[in-house]
C-alpha cells in the first residue's frame, strides 16, 4: 500500500498509489495526534491523499505525538479525503465560525463564551499554542468548539463543506514582509475563491493585520471576488482584540481591519 517515499525540504511521507512515477506534495501536515497527510499530484491522475503510519515520517514530524485523549477538543478526522460531516462532529447542527490561525487562542475562547448557540472550529498548525487552547476550552467546559492542527488553506478547501462557514476570522496571518517571502502569504488569489466557496450565503469573513502591504493584498484579493461585498466589522466583534492586536496596541501599533460579506 504504502508505495513510494517522496520528499520536501524538510519531510519524507509515504504516499498510496500503484505505479507512482513522480509526486509532488501539496501539503504535509501534522494533526498532532501521531500521524500525518499529505495531498499530492502525480501524473496520471487519481486522487493523491493519504495517511502516513508510523515509520513514514521523518524531518520536521513528531511520530511519536501523544493520541488525542478522550475529552480533548483537539480533533482527528476519520477522514482526510472527505469533507467533515459537521453535524456529527458536533453532535448537533448550529451555525459555524471557523478561526484560522488561532495562536493561543484567546480570541476564539471568548468568541466561543460568548455564543454557545454557534459551533466553532479552530485551526491552527503549532502543536503548542493548539493544547494551551485545548486546556482551556476543556476547562471552560466548551463542546461546540473542535481545533485541528492542521494547514488552514487545506481544511478550507478540502475538508470543510462548501458553503459551511457563517463566519470566518483571519487575523493577524504572517505578514511574510520581505518580498522574496511573500508567495508565502496566506491569502492570495486563489485562497480568496476557496473563503467564498466556504461561506454560506450572507457568511462574512473578517481580516485584521498590521502589515500595510498585506492588508492591500487581502483587499485586492477579496474585492476582486464578484460575490463578496465589503462590510464593517461589527462593534462586539472589533472590540474583541487577540493577543497579537492587543501587543501591538501596547507598542502603539494601530491594526488594519475589514471584512465582505458573500450575497445572499
Ligand atoms: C501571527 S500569529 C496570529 C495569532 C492570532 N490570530 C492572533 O492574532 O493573536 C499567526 C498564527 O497563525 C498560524 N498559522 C500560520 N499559517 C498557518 C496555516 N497555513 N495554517 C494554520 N495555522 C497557521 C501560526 O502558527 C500562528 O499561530
Amino acid at each position: 500500500m504504502f508505495g513510494a517515499r517522496v520528499k520536501e525540504p524538510s519531510f519524507v511521507a509515504h504516499v498510496v498509489g500503484n505505479d507512482v512515477e513522480s509526486c509532488e506534495i501539496d501539503n504535509v501536515f501534522d494533526n498532532g495526534c501521531g500521524f500525518q497527510a499529505a495531498r499530492n499530484r502525480y501524473e496520471g491522475g487519481g486522487f493523491r491523499l493519504t495517511r502516513c503510519g508510523e515509520g513514514g515520517l521523518s524531518g520536521g514530524m513528531k511520530p511519536d505525538a501523544p493520541p488525542t485523549d478522550a475529552g480533548s477538543l483537539m480533533t482527528r478526522l476519520d477522514s482526510y479525503i472527505d469533507r467533515v460531516d459537521l453535524d456529527a462532529l458536533f453532535g448537533r447542527k448550529a451555525p459555524l465560525e471557523v478561526e484560522v490561525g488561532t495562536g493561543d487562542g484567546g480570541f476564539l475562547l471568548t468568541r466561543a463564551g460568548q455564543h454557545p448557540e454557534r459551533n466553532f472550529i479552530g485551526i491552527e498548525r503549532l502543536l503548542g499554542r493548539m493544547r494551551k487552547l485545548d486546556r482551556k476550552g476543556r476547562r471552560a467546559g466548551f463542546t461546540h468548539l473542535r481545533l485541528l492542527r492542521l494547514e488552514a488553506g487545506y481544511v478550507l478547501k478540502y475538508l470543510l463543506p462548501a458553503a459551511s462557514v457563517v463566519v470566518l476570522h483571519i487575523y493577524f496571518p504572517d505578514p511574510w514582509p520581505k518580498k522574496r517571502q511573500r508567495k508565502n502569504r496566506l491569502i492570495q488569489v486563489p485562497f480568496g475563491s476557496v473563503v467564498a466557496d466556504v461561506l454560506e450565503p450572507g457568511g462574512c469573513v473578517f481580516v485584521r493585520t498590521d502589515d500595510l502591504d498585506y492588508f492591500e493584498q487581502m483587499c485586492e484579493v477579496f474585492d476582486g471576488l464578484a460575490t463578496l461585498r465589503r462590510v464593517e466589522t461589527p462593534l462586539e466583534l472589533a472590540e474583541l482584540k487577540t493577543e497579537f492586536e492587543r501587543d501591538f496596541e501596547r507598542r502603539g501599533i494601530q491594526g488594519l481591519k475589514a471584512g465582505w460579506r458573500k450575497d445572499p
